[in-house]
């Protein structure tokens, strides 16, 4: 059985005070569920705060991005074993928005993904497609893409590791979900493809969220299809009201 896990991508926002608050806000409201993992993933600055205040609790954390080299002149950039160090134990990759603004590529994000597991990270792969792709009917193709090309040349145990968030761009912030039937048909696509690389094992292990403009009013319906594992929430996770709900499947 697939654990489902729940991740907040709080994107650039909340200072290190405001994460505090938020998190400890967050920690009574969704104190006691064990069933689902719960991630909160915040900018760079406040890592270290939220780790902290996670410790020994039902939240684990994750980073939003990473270098995949170890250590070296790469002025402003982090490593995988600095995000390691301090705690977290998820890390974003190839969100759609360090594809479109910061050159993330198909070979950078597999790049990071095999840094980020080698250094005991779980990388969250993001793939998805824009409005355009969807509307020319290229959905499957760009997906299969960036799955075959973004989780290329794992080693076979580290497969179940990852978790893949299907975030269709034209979903991202705009209040426009795909519906639980696309999303399931697209995540259950992209589960055939992971089978194709890496057998069937592996594909039935591996986590793959959805994620674009999740509600608490829409998790439920998406929680209830066969593949879909979980969400990768952006805007309702900055709430800790909203992010609670979501998190215990609640309208
Ligand atoms: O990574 C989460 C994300 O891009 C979705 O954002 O605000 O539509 O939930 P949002």
């Amino acid at each position: 059985m697939r654990k489902p896990i729940i991740a907040g991508n709080w994107k650039m926002h909340k200072t290190g005070a405001e994460a505090k608050q938020l998190v400890e806000e967050l920690k009574e409201l969704i104190a006691g569920v064990e069933d689902v993992e719960i991630v909160v993933c915040p900018p760079f600055t406040a890592l270290e705060t939220v780790t902290e205040l996670c410790r020994g609790t039902n939240l684990t954390v994750g980073a939003q991005n990473m270098h995949w080299e170890k250590e070296g002149a790469y002025t402003g950039e982090i490593s995988g074993q600095m995000l390691k160090y301090l705690g977290c134990r998820y890390v974003i990759v190839g969100h759609s928005e360090r594809r479109q603004y910061f050159g993330e590529t198909n070979e950078t994000v597999n790049k990071k993904v095999k840094a980020a597991l080698s250094c005991g990270l779980y990388p969250i792969v993001c793939v998805g497609e824009t409005l355009e792709q969807r509307e020319a009917g290229i959905t499957a193709e760009v997906c299969r893409k960036q799955v075959e090309e973004g989780l290329a040349s794992l080693k076979d145990d580290q497969v179940s590791r990852v978790v893949v968030a299907y975030e269709p761009v034209w979903a991202i912030g705009t209040g426009r979900t795909a519906s639980a039937r696309d999303a399931e048909e697209v995540i259950s696509y992209i589960r055939s493809v992971v089978a194709g690389m890496y057998g069937e094992k592996a594909a039935g292990e591996m986590r793959i969220q959805y994620g674009g403009s999740v509600k608490p009013d829409n998790i439920k319906e998406l929680m209830e299809q066969p593949n879909i594992d979980g969400a990768l929430v952006g805007g309702a996770s900055l709430k800790a009201q909203s992010f609670a709900q979501i998190v215990r499947f609640e309208g």
